[in-house]
């Protein structure tokens, strides 16, 4: 458990709860035969220099989701474990295009989500919501094509559409690309993130904001670089949804203490803790709760504001913020 308060996760890629066992149990499953003899010797490749490394495994792993169940199946064991680790909502974040390049279409995987979120709903009482990412290292008519399509999906389906994001390789790949795409998603009245200030420079969460329209950045560890920037996010109190465990795999940091994260939090930043690629990144929420506690000498109302922040920085319905808060 993280404090026994209710958390909210912001900043979790579906995708990126896909356990190496599982990808052996799926592989098995359709007569697959992987690279690896079996999951400790592909979990012993997870050792990344970088983003587009990690990315790289990240998205060969995800071929083993094809049908509507493989997605339910993975969901549910996300939600079983973030329920254990005193997660009450999810905003969690697809990757459609990772999948439709397979033969995988948008439909099959909300369908999949949608029976997951339901099921979580009744065993676990926790809400959850969709947010859609547009592959920014991918062509810009292939991220419009993708709106329509889950849009569409969502529709047919009921999976609750939330938003859409932004994510995959992010330096030399700017927001400003994606202002059309963003501009009719909230149209069509979705909410609005982005990943940025990970890898890329500051003026990439600048442009999030300015451009795109987002309305909380996803790690954004880098605004420290730029003082009008933060005063910005805390007068208009835009979430960062940072995920340490994930910054020290992907060496944006060496070790966990050179995260910038007293520093954020006195900034007044509405800062939050998320896993990101819990699979991959050695832990869920708790785990990565527990790493800032031990790194930054965090106290219980540390712990309850970061809580509070998780409640606040969501898309839940004012209603379902109350009995979180
Ligand atoms: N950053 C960008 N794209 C991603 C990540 C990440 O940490 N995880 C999955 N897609
Ligand atoms: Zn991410």
């Amino acid at each position: 458990m993280t404090s026994g308060l209710p958390f909210c996760e912001l900043h979790l890629h579906i995708e990126g709860t896909l356990e190496p066992e599982t990808i052996f149990a799926l592989a098995a499953e359709q007569g697959r035969t992987l690279r690896d003899a079996g999951p400790e010797e592909l979990a012993a490749r997870y050792d990344f220099a970088d983003l587009p490394d990690f990315l790289e495994l990240y998205y060969e792993n995800m071929g083993v989701l094809r049908s509507e169940r493989d997605f339910e199946v993975l969901a549910e064991a996300y939600f079983a474990r973030a329920h254990r680790a005193g997660v009450a909502h999810v905003e969690l974040f697809v990757d459609p295009q990772a999948h439709t390049e397979r033969g995988v279409a948008e439909r099959t995987v909300l369908a999949g989500l949608q029976r997951a979120i339901e099921a979580a709903g009744d065993r676990h009482g926790i809400s959850a919501g969709i947010i859609a990412c547009v592959l920014r290292d991918r062509p810009v008519d292939d991220a419009e094509r993708m709106l329509d399509a889950v849009l569409d999906a969502a529709a047919e389906t009921g999976a609750p559409l939330l938003g859409i994001g932004l994510d995959s390789a992010e330096l030399g790949f700017p927001p400003h690309r994606f202002a059309g795409v963003f501009d009719r998603a909230a149209e069509a009245g979705l909410h609005r993130v982005a990943h940025a200030g990970e890898e890329g420079p500051a003026d990439y969460v600048r442009q999030a904001l300015d451009v795109l329209g987002a309305e909380r950045i996803d790690h954004g560890i880098r605004v420290l670089d730029d003082a009008e920037l933060v005063a910005r996010l805390v007068r208009e109190r835009i979430s960062l949804t940072v995920c340490p465990l994930s910054n020290v795999r992907l060496r944006v940091v060496d070790r966990i203490e050179e995260l910038p994260f007293r520093a954020l939090l006195d900034a007044g930043l509405l800062v939050t803790v998320n896993s990101d690629d819990p699979a991959y990144f050695g832990g869920y929420l708790d785990d990565n709760v527990a790493a800032v506690r031990g790194a930054f000498g965090l106290g219980e109302d540390d712990l309850a504001r970061l809580a509070r922040n998780s409640v606040e920085a969501s898309f839940a319905p004012e209603a379902r913020k109350r009995e979180l808060l």
